[in-house]
């Protein structure tokens, strides 16, 4: 019944949108490519239809996390200016440095489809066109994220779906340089659910470059029985709130109906219950930090669903706190659930951490405060043993305690802990980039060196090993990766020596071993672009 109400809803914005959407047309790019699209990496071609999707391209080994406009804004204001706007306070505000790295247009990227097939930009909306701004988001240190739908058209009808269309438009959103599409499900009337995202991950995997698949189906065909051999994440619930106003009894509702498939989840494949509604109106700071506690115990993507331009300082710590995003972030990505309910109050846990320590949440959604004991035992420890339990928004720590411990909680409230058998609560590996884009140009015929670094840094507690970067570079390009602190550099060699004059791209695969759970760590991916101004000579001997 909900979605009915909601999909009366979005006819009536499609009036809207369908002017909204009206465009000029971006000139076709003269790219030559030297990237996957000729070297695909030879676990894909082995295995079309991986088990796990993330196996192979190493991408949301831990749970996204990003910023996405439906939100707080819906479709119409969404256009180059707004999104560029929420790239630069990402980084201003300190979410990109506590680990936020996606962002791009949703349903208002109003692209079409040329009389040529291909999907172009609506330079009314995105007048450098939407590969400028992915060149934008990634100059920022942050990643690219886009929007389809896997029917023929998207939810507000005004644009179109990717249905008949896989390959093309998968090759375009590579050609834009995306790193994650959220994919809708919207007018996909008379479509097999299975076949469809298996059309597009296929055609995807074709057109060479890794992307996170977001699944967007909203539960419907039960994405968590298969869609981990075909995409990273999918919804398992209806839309979290209509553009604009949070709704916190709807959210509630999703959290308890996301818990119950909490063993579907994990590195790579994710149940993800929506958006986030942190720091929206209809929000208070009891419900911003309820609500973001609870996410992080479900190892829920995190795509914050505000208007990060405006933030209170209270909606910042909360969704900038590192001990929180760190339980979220855990290596072994497993989903916590509810241990116990009586109604009121309920216990998730059921999620132990790669260091051996335990998360536990308790939420509390009666009337009156309540005082409830939460006993070792529930958390898979022994009564008797002697632990640390570490508040983590007050960022204080007690113990040793033995038993248990009696916790305090007002309504809409949470107390949000860690417990461990020793004093120390490492966080897991977060990884901030300056840019993931190295863009360089020669200057002469005459063979020439160039070189341009890429730095990425950990924000979490524990030293990586070096990165490792993989095989299958052009041969015009070479990649030392050097250490310094908690940041590595990846210096990009290029040696244009024998190229005709063009553009040459290649994508960069980097991979990690995180160091105290020994799992691999999320890939990091990054693109190199070398303009050859005229056609350049040998090196000589
Ligand atoms: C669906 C999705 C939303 C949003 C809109 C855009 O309703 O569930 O998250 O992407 O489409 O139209």
């Amino acid at each position: 019944m909900k979605r009915l109400a909601w999909i009366s809803v979005l006819v009536m914005l499609a009036a809207v949108s369908f002017f909204a959407c009206r465009r000029a047309q971006e000139p076709a790019s003269g790219l030559q490519t030297a990237s996957p699209l000729s070297n695909p990496p030879s676990a894909m071609a082995q295995n079309a239809v991986p088990a796990v999707h993330a196996a192979d391209d190493g991408l949301a080994l831990t749970p996204p996390m990003g910023w996405y406009p439906w939100n707080i804004f819906g479709e119409e204001p969404q256009n180059e200016k707004l999104i560029k706007e929420i790239a630069d306070a990402l980084v201003a505000s300190g979410m990109k440095e506590a680990g936020y790295a996606y962002v791009g247009p949703d349903e208002g990227i109003c692209f079409y489809r040329g009389a040529d097939g291909v999907l172009t930009t609506n330079l009314t909306r995105y007048p450098s066109g939407l590969r400028a701004l992915g060149d934008y988001v990634h100059a920022k240190g942050l990643k690219y994220e886009l929007y389809t739908d896997a029917g023929t058209k998207t939810c507000s009808t005004a644009m179109p779906g990717t249905k008949g269309h896989e390959l093309e438009d998968m090759r375009q959103f590579a050609e834009w340089r995306t790193d994650y599409i959220k994919i809708d499900w919207c007018n996909s009337e008379g479509q097999d659910i299975v076949k469809s995202y298996t059309a597009i991950h296929d055609a995807q995997h074709a057109a060479g470059r890794p992307i996170i698949h977001s699944l967007c189906s909203w539960g419907e065909g039960s994405p968590w029985l298969w869609a981990a051999a075909v995409g990273h994440l999918w919804r398992t619930t209806a839309d979290i709130c209509a553009p604009g106003n949070a709704d916190w009894s709807r959210a509630m509702r999703m959290a308890f109906a996301n818990e119950k498939l909490a063993a579907y989840a994990g590195p790579g494949h994710w149940n993800d219950p929506d958006m986030m509604i942190v720091g929206m109106p209809g929000m208070t700071e009891t419900r911003n930090r309820s609500f973001f506690s609870l996410w992080c115990m479900m190892a829920a993507p995190l795509i914050a669903g505000n208007d990060v331009r405006q933030m209170t300082k209270s909606t910042v710590d909360i969704l900038t706190n590192l001990e929180a995003i760190g339980i979220n972030q855990d290596p072994l990505g497993i989903q916590g659930k509810i241990v116990w309910t009586d109604g009121n109050t309920s216990l998730w846990a059921a999620k132990p951490l790669f260091d051996g320590s335990r998360a536990a949440l308790v939420f509390h959604q009666g009337r009156h405060s309540a005082e409830k004991l939460l006993k070792w035992s529930e958390l898979g420890l022994e009564e008797d043993a002697a632990c640390y339990v570490r508040n983590i928004w007050t960022h204080e720590t007690a113990g040793p305690l033995t038993g248990g411990i009696t916790v305090k909680v007002e309504p809409e409230d949470v107390a949000f802990l860690r417990i461990s058998l020793k004093n120390d609560f490492p966080v897991p590996p977060v990884l901030v980039a300056d840019s993931y884009r190295v863009s360089l140009r020669t200057s002469a015929a005459a063979p020439e060196v160039l070189t341009g670094t890429i730095t990425v840094t950990n924000k979490g507690g524990a030293e990586l090993p070096l990165w490792k970067v993989g095989q299958g570079l052009p041969s015009w390009l070479s990649v030392k990766v050097t250490r310094s602190g908690k940041s590595q550099t990846f210096v990009n060699t290029v040696s244009p020596s024998g190229l005709k004059k063009g553009l040459y791209h290649a994508l960069v695969r980097a991979d990690n071993i995180e160091p105290v759970s020994g799992r691999p760590m999320s890939a990091v991916y990054y693109d190199v672009d070398l303009e050859v101004s005229r056609d350049v000579g040998n090196q000589p001997d």
